[in-house]
Order: C-alpha cells, then sequence, then structure tokens
C-alpha cells in the first residue's frame, strides 16, 4: 500500500492513459478560454470605458462575422471534445469478450469479492495482470460504489440490480480499493486493495488458497437444495410447471404478456426474487419467491449456473466451466456469510481471503 500522496495516482490499466489524456487536455482547453475570457473582459473594459456622460456607442453591426466566429469555434471545440469523451465512455462501459468475470458484492462496510473458481476475498482482489477483469457489482444493503483510481474505473453497487465495470491492469502492483458513496458511518474504512500479479504469481496464489468450489458448482447446489430442479429439469412422464433453463440465457424469453425480454443477468435475478413479475407464456405463475431465501451471493451464484447452461454459456475465459466439477471438495464454509463477514470489517485486513479473515478476532 502506497504511504505516499501523489498528485496522480497511478496509471495501471489499458485505458487509464485515455481517461488522462481527455481530462488533461480538457482541463487545458478550459484554462485556455478561462484566460482569453477574463483578460479580454479588463482589457475591453478599459479601452472602450464611457468617456463622457453623453457618449453613444457605435453602430457594432459590422462585427457580426466576430459574432459568429465566437460561436462556431466554441461549439466545434465543445462538439470534438464531446465525441472523443463518447469513445472513451464506451470503452470504458463496454467489456471485452475475453474478460474474466468476478464478482463484487458490497455491504456495509467492506467489499466480497468471489473469482469465478471459487475463492473469495474479503476488502482484497487478486488477479493477473494483462488479464481483462469485468466485476459484477451488487449491494446487500444500500448504494456503494466500487472505485479504483490506478485504473480509472468506478462504478455504484446498486442494491436489487446487477451493475460492471471492467478493466485490464497493466503492472503488477498493490493498488487501493475505494468505496466512492457515502454509506453510513465506516463508508471511509469501507476500503481495500487489488493485487495485480504475474500470471505465475497469480497460480501459485491461486493453488495456496482453499480452492471452495466455483461459482457454477456452487450455484448448481443451490439448484438442488433449493428444488429449483423440481419444477425447471425436465423429466419424462411428468407435466413441467416451470421452464426447462436449458439455453435459456442470452436468448430471447417470450413471457405470457407478449412481451419478449433478454434473459440476463438482471433478468434471472428479478425472477428468483419476484417470480410473478414476468412469467414465461405457456406456464402458470406459480413459482414461490425467494426473497429471503437467497443472499446476493447465493443470487449470483444461481445466475452463475443458469449461465452456464447456454446458449452464452460461454463460460467467462479463465475456466469457470460449463458443467459442476464433479470432485470439488465441500464448500468448506467459503459461502458461509455469517461469521466471516462479521469479523472481517477492519479495513487492515485488505490481503487476507475469507478462510484467513475468519480467524481474526471481532473488532467491536
Ligand atoms: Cu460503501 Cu461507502
Amino acid at each position: 500500500m502506497k504511504s505516499t500522496f501523489p498528485l496522480f495516482p497511478d496509471s495501471a490499466s489499458t485505458l487509464s492513459g485515455h481517461v488522462d489524456a481527455l481530462f488533461i487536455v480538457w482541463s487545458l482547453v478550459s484554462l485556455f478560454f478561462t484566460i482569453l475570457i477574463a483578460g479580454l473582459i479588463v482589457v475591453l473594459m478599459s479601452r472602450y470605458r464611457r468617456r463622457h456622460p453623453e457618449e453613444v456607442g457605435a453602430d457594432e453591426r459590422a462585427a457580426l462575422w466576430l459574432e459568429v466566429l465566437w460561436s462556431a469555434v466554441p461549439l466545434a471545440i465543445m462538439l470534438a471534445m464531446f465525441a472523443w469523451g463518447t469513445k472513451v465512455f464506451f470503452e470504458l462501459y463496454r467489456p471485452p469478450a475475453d474478460a474474466v468475470e468476478y464478482t463484487a458484492i458490497g455491504k456495509q462496510w467492506m467489499w466480497k469479492v468471489q473469482h469465478p473458481e471459487g475463492q473469495s476475498e474479503i476488502n482484497a482482489l487478486h488477479i493477473p495482470v494483462g488479464q481483462p477483469v469485468k466485476i459484477k457489482l451488487a449491494s446487500e444493503d444500500v448504494i456503494h460504489s466500487f472505485y479504483i483510481p490506478a485504473f480509472r474505473v468506478k462504478q455504484d453497487a446498486v442494491p436489487g440490480r446487477y451493475t460492471s465495470l471492467w478493466f485490464n491492469p497493466t503492472k503488477p502492483g498493490v493498488y487501493h480499493l475505494f468505496c466512492a458513496e457515502y454509506c453510513g458511518t465506516e463508508h471511509s474504512r469501507m476500503i481495500g486493495s487489488v493485487i495485480v500479479m504475474e500470471p505465475r504469481d497469480y497460480e501459485t496464489w491461486m493453488a495456496g488458497g482453499t480452492p471452495g468450489k466455483s461459482m457454477v458448482a456452487s450455484g448448481s447446489d443451490l439448484f438442488t437444495s433449493l428444488a429449483c430442479a423440481t419444477c425447471h429439469r425436465p423429466s419424462p412422464g411428468v407435466t413441467q410447471r416451470g421452464p426447462s433453463l436449458e439455453g435459456v440465457f442470452g436468448s430471447q424469453v417470450k413471457l405470457a404478456d407478449g412481451r419478449a425480454v433478454t434473459a440476463d443477468d438482471n433478468y434471472v435475478r428479478e425472477s428468483i426474487l419476484n417470480p410473478l413479475a414476468k412469467v414465461v407464456a405457456g406456464y402458470d405463475p406459480v413459482m414461490p419467491t425467494f426473497q429471503g431465501q437467497v443472499s446476493e451471493e447465493q443470487l449470483t451464484q444461481l445466475i452463475a449456473y443458469v449461465r452456464s447452461l447456454g446458449p452464452t454459456g460461454a463460460a467467462p475465459a479463465g475456466g469457470t466451466g460449463g458443467t459442476p466439477a464433479a470432485g470439488t471438495p465441500a464448500a468448506s464454509g467459503v459461502t458461509n456469510p455469517s461469521s466471516a463477514e462479521k469479523d472481517a470489517t477492519s479495513p487492515l485486513n485488505t490481503a487476507g481471503q475469507t478462510q484467513g479473515a475468519a480467524q481474526k478476532p471481532p473488532q467491536k
């Protein structure tokens, strides 16, 4: 963790340079026009001041070209900056197809991060250098904001829906992770570290942690234990009460009321928590809500599982794989939020995995 307080944060992602260039040029353009206009005001005030009480101004219509000029030139500059800003914005908010998806859940007052392979961390995120990373954000309580200055990315984590951001780290190192939305008394301590490692070090780190189960495997287990399979898995000779989920994710779903929606993260989430909001055409509105029965973390696991059923089940690169690994060890407490989380609110615990965090004494 850096102890210095530099004027500019490290520039450590593929896009941080683009953001900086836009920021610096925009600042210089603003500075130039501020000085130009303030200077002109002073000069013109003095030069064209009224010299006698009865003095009358000259006819200024001859200077029409000047008016056109000072409207058209700033307009052109504004539009150019707008186009440039839009380009950077799209770069920042469109993750590349090969981005590996991690999940970060904000809760008062910590970040809980889950790797696609199942590792989970509190207030820390270990990633390999040079690999695009997409962070799917959720919140368990209020609005938080996931902010990594060195990568020039910031995105709110909003209760009740998913948001995301992405970046591609270019330099190994340890970078600040902040919550950038005032979320309660300990908001300022809701901080952590992003640890960017050489791929080989990352492998070693991954091998050292308790692996836990992959997101997809955990989701598959939940799918069974919550009895989702009773209605959503076709079995011969039985009238199916719910649609099969094979191949649903990413497709267009026809609803009972005639609408069609894309089955994305937010759709699956809503269908679990509020099943009657969008009933699939051809099925009765009989599904019970799972509100209060599944945590934010379990929701993301269920969604990972549904996504793995395709067709865009394109498991995120990084090898979540489409099918749950058979021989994975039992969850080893990784997904048990209650004990580990309460004890892990200390901001000092920036690099510990959940397992390590659980051994720390309670902070309060
Ligand atoms: Cu969470 Cu501020």
